[in-house]
């Protein structure tokens, strides 16, 4: 599957460096519209690029043509034939969600992220926004404020959108009215003030006739401006705010071309920088002072918020990919637990427990996230009790990581406070986040550190610690193996201890059931019953089907390398299902017994299992002996 935020910005990165490199000196405003076609986005965006002579001739020349064959009133060019032409184009070839079109004006230059505006394209708009400096809600004046008009506002503000356009498109299909503009204003601001929309800047336009978008239009001699483009071509872009703001730069990459030079390249994400002043490198704290500001164009004396360049340090301190370079004596807070607002953008729903890849700029770390706190309704507002977030659901969440990363809350810098959800088994993007703030409990529960290691603990009783943790279909043979295995370490005077999945739910596990979600926080805990078991210096067996690989590639990576040793007991459903040693097949299949593993809930059979254990072929006995000889040899 491709993701969508990796191939956009990819695009963007190649395609901005040649924009840019033409128009140096102007500044650059990014923008989102927002709306659907019946809304006349497209002809919109298409009458900005046609204005700004950004259509290429020959795009031109077929527009016409296709305008003359659609047959437009008034032989007018449609512009929507334009934009709509564009993305059935691209739809052709790469999944690509979110469009992104240059333009220019004498006064600026303009990226316009167009996205699909239907209901279900949330994770669309959210892909399109998270980089943008300004939304332009569009709505039909026939219409007024629709529940969309809504649901594009709350993810604009939500997403940290400063200026918010309001367009009052097909004045002309109103006769121009007045009164129809405002009332659509009066509905508008009273629904903005709810969610903390302070500001808007509302101007009543037609896409098709181009009324109020280079010009103000004499049908709307009531309307006393800006016009469209007057407004995008002068709204401030707050680059002063962001100058203010204590200094930080994510790292992208360490440019080490030789021996003599070890630079520290990224994007200003806040603040001012110049030689030699003192910063502070997160996570590890270190400090140290801006030797040089090193560009294409020769070395700065000074860089700012939004300013791409490398860093030399005045000392060898380690700095690495994802750690970030931060005004020393206001340095942005480093934490693994957190309360964050998260979109859903995968078709299969989030899965509380389960272990996501984050991706916070180049930080990326291994992540879970609970089950929501409350889902929002983006039509209505309302906070809803949610178990999980389905596609396009928003909800605040908690979520920790595995190791600290280091952010600021979304709403004091986007560039350090969103981040990406990624599945670890498809490399798909499944979520996008707005992190609130660290929760104390990380802050204040502190790992309480043993004076006796767990080497000396397992070195007290001879043995190395290890789990040996099995996998396989319920009534493969894993407990009968397990049992063996157990019985010879005995024997041979190992310390060891078996969990045993039908016995772990009868205590500790009896809350679970085996929906998808019991099913991993049950693997979850017995990972971390596990653990300290081999912490303590034993030989762990574990026996539980543990259908999912992500669950058994968690417990794996909470352990030293090495200790974890993954037993797949191969054998066949039909072989289970004959053998049948609990009559829980039969149950299955008549239907009394739902979600059963193999029948109606699915069993991800490991790849590269250490040991792998073909039942049909080999006895149980045999079998014990083989993961003892692995195990001890
Ligand atoms: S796991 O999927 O969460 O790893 P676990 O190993 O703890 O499962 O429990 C599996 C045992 O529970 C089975 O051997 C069987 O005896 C019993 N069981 C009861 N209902 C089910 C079910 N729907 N699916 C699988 N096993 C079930």
């Amino acid at each position: 599957m491709t993701d969508p935020v990796y191939v956009t910005d990819a695009l963007i990165a190649e395609d901005i460096d040649a924009y840019l490199a033409s128009h140096e000196q102007k500044s650059l405003l990014r923008f989102i519209t927002c709306g659907s076609v019946d809304d006349g986005k497209s002809t919109l965006i298409g009458r900005l690029l046609y204005d700004s002579k950004m259509i290429f001739e020959d795009q031109l020349a077929a527009l016409e043509a296709d305008s003359k064959r659609v047959g437009t009133q008034g032989g007018e060019i449609d512009f929507a034939l334009l934009v709509d032409g564009l993305a059935a184009e691209r739809e052709q070839g790469i999944t690509i969600d979110v469009a992104y079109r240059f333009f220019t004006t004498g006064k600026r230059k303009f990226i316009v992220a167009d996205t699909p505006g239907h209901e279900q394209y949330t994770r669309n708009m959210v892909t399109g926004a998270s980089t943008a400096d300004l939304a332009v809600i569009l709505i039909d004046a026939r219409k007024g404020v629709l529940t969309q008009t809504r649901r594009h506002s709350f993810l604009a503000h939500l997403l940290g959108i400063r200026h918010i356009v309001l367009a009052v498109n097909k004045m002309d299909l109103v006769g121009y009215d007045k009164g129809v503009f405002e009332r659509i204003l009066l509905a508008y601001r009273a629904f903005a003030s709810e969610i903390g929309i302070t500001d808007f800047t509302a101007i009543p336009i037609s896409g098709f006739k181009g009324d109020n978008i280079t010009a103000l239009s004499p049908n709307t001699p009531w309307f006393k401006g800006p016009a469209l483009i007057e407004h995008l071509e002068t709204v401030d872009l707050g680059a002063r705010v962001e100058e203010a703001k204590p200094f930080r730069m994510p790292v992208q990459w360490v440019n080490r071309p030789n021996l003599d030079f070890r630079g520290f390249s990224g994007q200003v994400a806040g603040g001012r920088i110049a030689p030699g002043d003192a910063v502070r490198i997160l996570p590890s704290g270190k400090t140290t002072t801006v030797g040089r500001i090193v560009t294409m164009d020769g070395d700065l004396d000074e860089a700012v918020a939004g300013q791409s360049v490398t860093l030399t340090l005045a000392d060898e301190v380690d700095c690495s990919r994802g750690d970030v370079i931060a005004a020393a004596d206001a340095p942005p807070e480093a934490a693994d637990q957190f309360e964050a607002t998260l979109v859903w953008m995968a078709d299969e729903a989030m899965i509380p427990g389960r272990a996501y890849w984050l991706k916070l700029g180049a930080q990326s770390v291994s992540a879970t996230v609970q089950a929501p706190k409350y889902e929002i309704n983006v039509n209505t507002l309302d906070h809803l009790a949610a178990k999980t977030l389905d596609l396009n659901g928003i909800g605040v969440v908690e979520l920790s990581t595995d190791r600290p990363i280091v952010f600021e809350a979304y709403a004091e810098n986007r560039a350090l406070g969103g981040f990406i959800l990624i599945d670890k088994l498809t490399n798909a993007t499944v979520g996008a986040g707005m992190l609130h703030f660290s929760l104390r409990r990380a802050q204040n529960v502190h790992w309480q550190a043993s004076d006796i290691s767990r080497e000396a603990r397992a070195d007290l009783k001879n043995q190395k610690a290890a789990l040996l943790w099995f996998t396989g279909l319920s009534g493969s043979g894993k407990s009968t193996i397990a049992n063996l295995v157990e019985k010879k370490l005995f024997r041979m005077n190992r310390h060891s201890f078996l969990l045993d999945g039908d016995n772990v739910r009868h205590g500790l596990n009896k809350d679970l059931g085996f929906t998808e979600a019991d099913r991993i926080e049950n693997i979850r805990r017995v990972g971390e019953v596990a653990k300290l078991m081999t912490d303590a210096g034993l030989i762990v067996i574990t026996a539980f089907i543990s259908p999912f690989k992500a669950e058994r590639e968690m417990v794996r990576a909470m352990l030293p390398e090495g200790e974890f040793l993954e037993i797949f007991i191969d054998t066949p459903l039909e072989e289970a299902e004959r053998r049948d040693v609990k009559g829980l097949y039969k149950k299955a299949r008549s239907g009394q017994l739902k979600n059963f593993t193999g029948i109606d809930s699915p069993y991800e059979a490991p790849e590269n299992p250490e040991i792998r254990i073909d039942t049909t072929t080999m006895t149980a006995e045999a079998a014990a002996d083989l993961i003892i000889d692995r195990l001890l040899g």
